[in-house]
């Protein structure tokens, strides 16, 4: 080939998104099972006949309503492309080549892909035998090379979510210089009071951002719309690496109509609780390890045998994301996905 690409490229991981088969249910994107509300599916509608001009490249209303919403300064939040996108832009604002960036694993696969296409070293800290962030052993792992940590909580695939004090005790060790991101996608899951909201953290500690998405609990996952919200120079500095107008009118449109119907959304986002709650249930008593779940997901640590279970989901209609050798992540989704789900987990031989 006649380009010369980088050396490192084939170091980086491949992000494995969910499949969508014809016919099986889709249990493997942690995506609400419904569609977007019909208020905000009008938004769009009326977005998309301006389609032709640009859209607002400092997604200005949004960004405001936010504010609003949270009671922080607009200055505070960057909005982006997904919040996958500004895990990305947090490297690239954060990071020089060689810096590390520590997270836990098993995590967001995301994480080390942006890390390493950032130039950035990624530094991997397994996850305890509860499959739970080993905060301690995090904050072990930074050294004075270590630019920025990812906590995901509740953390994907493992559904597992650290509590205040833990967190707490963890931002005492970090240096004041290192920047902790609380991926917050799975917070409208959220059910233990103990389980800090990291918009108050982010309020107190300078070195901590938020990211949140619309794509879970807002149903927006194909509309790509998530936000960051931390140090006023942190966010210019995201705004500064963003790829121009990333956030489409569409986008920006129907976030704002999400955000005007947001009861309705959590609501719906309650129900989808009590449906991970049933899956827990269910799976345990058939004799699988399901560690307790914060999010709209459970996960099934099977090691070896995580392909062998998705295949026999798949022979019965449903798709599950299994992560070979290691284990298999479920989405909860209505109550008749379920169902079909708890039957292709009880038909399995453990
Ligand atoms: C922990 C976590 N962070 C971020 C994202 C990305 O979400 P978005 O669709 O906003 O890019 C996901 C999506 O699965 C996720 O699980």
């Amino acid at each position: 080939m006649p380009v010369r690409l980088r050396d490192d490229l084939a170091a980086l991981p491949t992000y494995v998104a969910g499949r969508t088969v014809p016919g099986a249910v889709k249990l493997a994107s942690n995506e609400m099972p419904l569609p977007p509300l019909p208020a905000v599916r009008a938004a769009v509608e009326r977005a998309v006949e301006a389609g032709n001009r640009y859209p607002d490249i400092a997604v200005t209303t949004l960004t405001a309503r936010l504010a609003e919403h949270h009671g922080v300064e607009p200055a505070r939040i960057a909005v982006g492309c997904g919040s996958v996108a500004l895990c990305g832009q947090l490297v690239q604002a954060v990071c020089a080549p060689g810096d590390e960036v520590v997270f836990a694993w098993r995590s967001f696969e995301a994480y080390p892909i942006v890390a390493l296409a950032g130039h950035a070293t990624a530094v991997r800290v397994p996850l305890t035998a509860g499959h739970v962030h080993d905060l301690d052993a995090m904050a072990d792992a930074i050294t004075p090379r270590t630019k920025m940590v990812f906590v995901c909580n509740p953390n994907n695939p493992t559904g597992t979510a650290v509590g205040e004090d833990a967190l707490r005790a963890f931002l005492a060790r970090v240096p004041s210089d290192v920047l902790v991101v609380l991926d917050e996608a799975y917070r409208e899951f959220v059910r233990d009071p103990d389980v800090p909201d990291g918009l108050a953290l982010a309020a107190e500690y300078d070195n901590v951002c938020v990211l949140r998405t619309f794509s879970k609990a807002h149903r927006l996952a194909g509309l790509r719309v998530g936000y960051a919200v931390g140090p006023a120079e942190l966010a210019a500095a995201l705004r500064g690496v963003a790829v121009p107008f990333a956030v489409s009118s569409p986008a920006q449109a129907a976030a704002l109509a999400a955000l005007d119907h947001l009861d309705e959304l959590l609501a719906d986002c309650a129900a989808v609780v009590g449906e991970v709650g049933r899956m827990t249930s269910a799976l345990r008593a058939l004799g699988y390890e399901v560690p307790p779940s914060q999010a709209n997901f459970v996960w099934l640590p099977l090691g070896s045998r995580a392909l062998e279970f998705a295949e026999h989901a798949l022979e019965n209609k449903v798709v599950v994301r299994a992560f070979d050798g290691d284990g298999v992540r479920v989405s909860a989704g209505t109550p008749e996905e379920v169902d079909l789900f708890l039957a292709a987990a009880g038909s399995f031989a453990l």
